[in-house]
């Protein structure tokens, strides 16, 4: 598995995508493409992507009943995504009918990550909303079990949790990591984060970056850095 820089190409329509994209020349970065972009520009954006060139992780984090998953993600693996994701907590069979959906007839498949629990849910408010009383990091680890036990590929983390995650499911299992800043650059809204070069060091195998590129004053630049630091 190639460690690679995965752009969040978080703008609000693709004329904004392209034109961003545009300043990398012949480089075709890994990009990610989450729920704004696709309601907006609908599935025609991962089309055009793709006929770039671009390698896509659609970032759209199904959790539904197991057969609308199937379903659906059956939809997501013909328009040729080569990422996509689901909430851990939708249970196993649900991962396991995302599996059998992905899988196309030729026995291929994009790679299926799991949501643990999302980063903005914190140890109050899983016990008082969703009722769950165990410590956060057990159930963070659990779902990434669950994950495994469902023959998903690996999960969306933290840096921070990347090292526990392959202890417990092994280090073929992906570890997809956001939070990332450079060690002089803003940190934002991101309470956890970690440089591409530790990040590295822990054994991340994507690095998912958003704004230190793409609000960068040279977004190549900085995501050559990023390249340089995680991947080189
Ligand atoms: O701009 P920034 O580098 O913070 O972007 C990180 C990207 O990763 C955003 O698209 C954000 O939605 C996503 N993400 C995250 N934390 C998670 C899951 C996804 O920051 N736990």
């Amino acid at each position: 598995m190639g460690k690679d820089v995965i752009i969040a190409c978080d703008f609000s329509g693709a004329d904004k995508v392209f034109e961003f994209l545009d300043r990398f020349g012949e480089k075709r970065p890994f990009v990610k493409i989450g729920m704004e972009l696709f309601y907006s520009a609908g599935p025609e954006i991962v089309k055009k992507l793709k006929e770039r060139g671009h390698k896509i992780f659609l970032d759209l984090k199904l959790h539904d009943i197991p057969n609308t998953v199937k379903k659906s993600m059956k939809v997501l693996s013909e328009m040729g995504v080569d990422i996509t994701n689901l909430h851990a907590s939708g249970t196993v069979r649900m991962m396991e009918a995302a599996i059998e959906g992905l899988t196309r007839p030729d026995g291929t498949r994009p790679l299926l990550i799991a949501v643990t629990q999302l980063t903005s849910t914190d140890q109050e408010s899983m016990e008082q909303d969703l009722l769950i009383k165990e410590p956060i990091d057990k159930v963070v680890l659990h779902y990434a079990k669950n994950a495994a036990k469902a023959g998903l590929d690996g999960v969306v983390c933290s840096p921070l949790e990347a090292g526990k995650v392959h202890e417990a499911c092994g280090n073929s299992f992906i570890t997809v990591t956001p939070g990332v800043r450079f060690a002089d650059g803003d940190v934002g809204d991101q309470k956890r984060v970690m440089t591409p070069a530790d990040a590295k060091k822990i054994g991340s195998d994507y690095i998912v970056v958003g704004r230190p590129i793409t609000a960068a004053e040279d977004p190549v630049a900085a995501y050559d850095r990023c390249v340089k630091e995680f991947v080189d």
